[in-house]
């Protein structure tokens, strides 16, 4: 078990399978800043990388375990959404519904984006969710306008001082409350 000290496990979440999808690429992105950080350990977890079946079954699949088993191994999440019809893509809330206990007493921090919007109805809709699932997202978020000029034609954000300060806010909250949460679950069960 990870003493107080040692690194966050975070999750960077990739929320679109779309084939062409630029999540891919803005998730990279998101996780390579993530990285430079000495106090965190980043993990990617690209949902188009599992074979989930189309139907939820009465018992879980190995693809099904193996994201869990992710989740339950992290110490915090970030997810990197779209905005798909003033929400987040299902397959983004197929994964999540996998897990539950997994989810509990944890922070995740949101990346999102939109093409004319931010993705600020997908951030909303995510609130909601994880709050269902006893997990806590963080107060600001990173948003990006695809048709803006803070992206590039191939979906790669330009690291403006405004965006960075927007992806250290959100890491600075998600590292307090991760660490925080951590000591917590370790003192004593969460009371779900
Ligand atoms: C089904 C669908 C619905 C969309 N709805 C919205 C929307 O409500 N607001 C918005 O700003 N962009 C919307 N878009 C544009 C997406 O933000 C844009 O296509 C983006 O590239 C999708 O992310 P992805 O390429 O990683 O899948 C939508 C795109 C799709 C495919």
């Amino acid at each position: 078990m990870p003493g107080d000290d040692d690194p966050l496990h975070v999750a960077v979440i990739i929320g679109s399978t779309r084939v062409g999808r630029v999540c891919d690429t803005l998730g990279g992105w998101f996780a390579a800043r993530a990285r430079r950080r000495e106090d965190l350990s980043v993990e990617v977890l690209d949902l188009a990388g599992y074979t989930f079946p189309a139907c939820y079954p009465d018992e879980s699949t190995p693809s099904m375990r193996h994201f869990t088993a992710a989740v339950g191994g992290s110490d915090a999440f970030v997810v990197v959404t779209p905005e798909y019809n003033r929400s987040f893509p299902a397959p983004l809330k197929q994964a999540i519904d996998f897990a539950y206990d997994e989810w509990q007493a944890k922070p995740v921090g949101i990346v999102a984006y939109g093409s004319g919007s931010c993705g600020h109805y997908a951030v909303e809709q995510l609130r909601t969710v994880f709050s269902a699932l006893h997990a806590v997202t963080m107060r600001d978020w990173v948003g990006l306008d695809l048709l803006g000029a803070g992206v590039d034609e191939c979906g790669r954000p330009r690291d403006t001082d405004d965006l960075l300060r927007a992806v250290a806010a959100l890491l600075d909250q998600l590292t307090w409350w991760g660490r925080t949460l951590r000591e917590g679950r370790r003192r004593q069960p969460y009371a779900s």
